[in-house]
């Protein structure tokens, strides 16, 4: 199976767990969100382009924005599709589609381009550049767009989150994260699929010459990717407090060494 198979595969089998991964991952989902409110105009053309299950396309739709859905797994679009319905909500389209090529799609025709998966799924330095560039192409002229990355320190970040005892067994995962930058799918490793990894320190330069100023870098758990399970279970106003705090040291080095995801805001040159 080719590599991006194998992640359409991975997807399409673990949907359920997938929309469920953002109410345990809060802080990801919410000071992604907060900073999505910053950038965005109101009523804005969105293309949500790895969009999983549609929990952020679906929250930007009931915000009056208008969304066209697209990812990788026919099973990921067509639970957004029931869950819009479910909710009474209008997606402007929903489709299955590769991030490499919006061919479908003309030239900056979005307000908004979202890529919150793709770019930390593809190991050719080559994919990674052809989907921002397809991104940047569909934008607007002034137009954001924002681009997901996983972290080389996630594999460590997690494992101290989920299960710290298991070190001995999990050593290898985490080193491969940090020293490889890469993970390739194998039966023992099964909790993830290929995926590749990048120190929050590279990010910016991924973008120098693609035609994007950048607005903001920020680490979606902020500091906390450690505690964020712990505090879920926080009263809702506690709750409410640090995710005010995680917001507004997002873009500080400990938030970006801190976090699991790192997330790059960027404008399209007028
Ligand atoms: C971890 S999920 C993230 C979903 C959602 N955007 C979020 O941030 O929670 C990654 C998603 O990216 C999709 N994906 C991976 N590579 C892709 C590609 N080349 N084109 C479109 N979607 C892709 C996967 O199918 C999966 O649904």
């Amino acid at each position: 199976m080719s590599e991006i198979d194998r992640v359409r595969d991975f997807y399409d089998r673990t949907v359920e767990d997938e929309w469920l991964r953002l109410e345990r991952n809060w802080l990801e989902f919410g000071v992604t969100k907060a900073f999505l409110n910053r950038f965005l105009p109101p009523s804005a053309t969105i293309l949500d382009i790895g969009s999983g299950p549609g929990r952020y396309a679906l929250d930007l739709t009931a915000a009056g924005h208008a969304v066209d859905l697209r990812d990788l797994s026919g099973q990921n679009v067509a639970f957004a599709k029931k869950e819009a319905q479910r909710r009474g909500l209008r997606l402007n389209s929903a489709r299955p589609g590769d991030a490499r090529d919006l061919s479908d799609l003309p030239d900056a025709s979005y307000d908004a381009v979202l890529a919150l998966g793709p770019l930390y799924h593809l190991t050719s330095e080559d994919d990674r550049r052809r989907v921002v560039s397809e991104a940047v192409r569909v934008m607007k002229p002034g137009g954001i767009g924002v681009f997901a990355f996983i972290s080389r320190f996630a594999a460590a970040h997690y494992q101290l989150k989920t299960d710290p005892a298991a070190i001995e067994t999990r050593r290898a995962v985490i080193d491969d994260f940090l020293y490889e930058g890469r993970h390739r799918l194998k039966p023992e490793t099964d909790f993830f699929v290929d995926a590749h990894f990048v120190d929050p320190a590279e990010v910016s330069a991924i973008f120098s010459g693609t035609g994007l100023e950048q607005r903001a870098l920020f680490g979606a758990e902020s500091m906390m990717a450690q505690s964020e399970w712990r505090l879920a279970a926080l009263p809702a106003a506690a709750r409410q407090q640090w995710l005010d705090f995680a917001v507004s040291v997002a873009e500080t080095p400990a938030a970006l060494y801190g976090s699991e995801h790192l997330v790059f805001v960027g404008t399209k040159h007028g």
